[in-house]
């Protein structure tokens, strides 16, 4: 009897053993370097994404030291970085650390639209008077210091979602977006598309984006790493294919942040430790176009 109680309370150790150090949820840099063959000079972009108005400290400071400590050359910032609960402070103390420190570019999440309509013009309103620039179905020319790229961004769609729900019939709108910003990207040069929603790869893939980076997945909330990379994500559903990391499809690479969402969620994170994602792009010395488009076409 003394030796079954003793093997229990073993596994019952083990098992909190496992369990309890997946709720660490300190901040952690992840990392990712994309070839994009004929750029001038590498180009470092730190991808904010589903801040959700969380805390790093006071006045933000561990992120805003996070993000000093890499030095990008642009901040990308993926939506749903206020939140409908949450107040605005602590995304505002984020973006007044950053703005005129680097150039900063932003477009809409779920969570933007789903705070009313005076919430979302508030909102608005804080960006602008920071002086952060948003992509609304627009592309940018972002020049560091010799280097040309081609930044688009489109709305959440829930800009334009009703009841019915989003459907590829949706007209105008969110496709509209897509053809619009792949239509205005300049001409060859490297072209990211900025978007919240990493589920709709498959769409962004028809057009000639080089790189897609998303967000709004939270890298599935729960994850055994190396054996399950995601439990659960909105629009996805359970198992998401496009949790968090590097995708590849038709030859449109997309890098999906697992976020920074914390205490506004309602289940704490586990093994998934929220992530400023930092990516580097660096030429290889090839002309990228005729590559990345054979590559496409294959
Ligand atoms: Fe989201």
């Amino acid at each position: 009897m003394k030796r079954k109680k003793r093997i229990l309370l073993s596994l019952l150790a083990l098992l909190l053993l496992l369990i309890l150090p997946g709720f660490y949820n300190a901040l952690t840099v992840q990392r990712y370097t994309v070839e994009a063959p004929g750029l001038a000079q590498p180009v470092r972009i730190a991808l904010i994404t589903d801040l959700h108005s969380c805390a790093y400290g006071e006045g933000q400071r561990e992120l805003l030291d996070a993000v000093d400590a890499e030095a990008p050359d642009l901040i990308l910032l993926g939506g749903d970085i206020f939140d409908d609960d949450m107040p605005d402070d602590n995304t505002e103390t984020f973006l007044r650390g950053v703005v005129g420190r680097y150039p900063v570019y932003y477009v809409t999440g779920n969570h933007e639209y789903w705070s009313g309509e005076a919430g979302f013009t508030r909102k608005m309103t804080i960006l602008e008077q920071c002086g952060v620039t948003r992509l609304s179905g627009e592309a940018a020319t972002v020049e560091v210091g010799g280097t040309r790229i081609s930044l688009c961004g489109v709305d959440d769609p829930h800009a334009w979602e009703n009841s019915n729900g989003f459907t590829e019939q949706t007209e105008g709108g969110f496709w509209k977006q897509l053809a619009q910003v792949a239509a205005q990207a300049e001409d060859g040069v490297f072209t990211i598309l900025l978007t919240h929603r990493p589920d709709l790869l498959e769409y962004y893939s028809r057009y000639d984006f080089d790189l897609v980076l998303a967000g709004h997945a939270h890298g599935g909330l729960w994850r055994i790493p190396g054996v399950m990379n995601g439990l659960f994500a909105p629009n996805q559903g359970w198992f998401p294919k496009y949790a968090g990391g590097w995708y590849e499809l038709n030859g449109t690479v997309m890098i999906v942040s697992r976020g920074l969402a914390r205490e506004s969620t309602w289940l704490p994170r586990w093994y998934n430790r929220p992530e400023l994602v930092i990516v580097e792009l660096q030429s290889s010395g090839t002309q990228w176009t005729s590559i990345m488009r054979e590559k496409k076409q294959q």
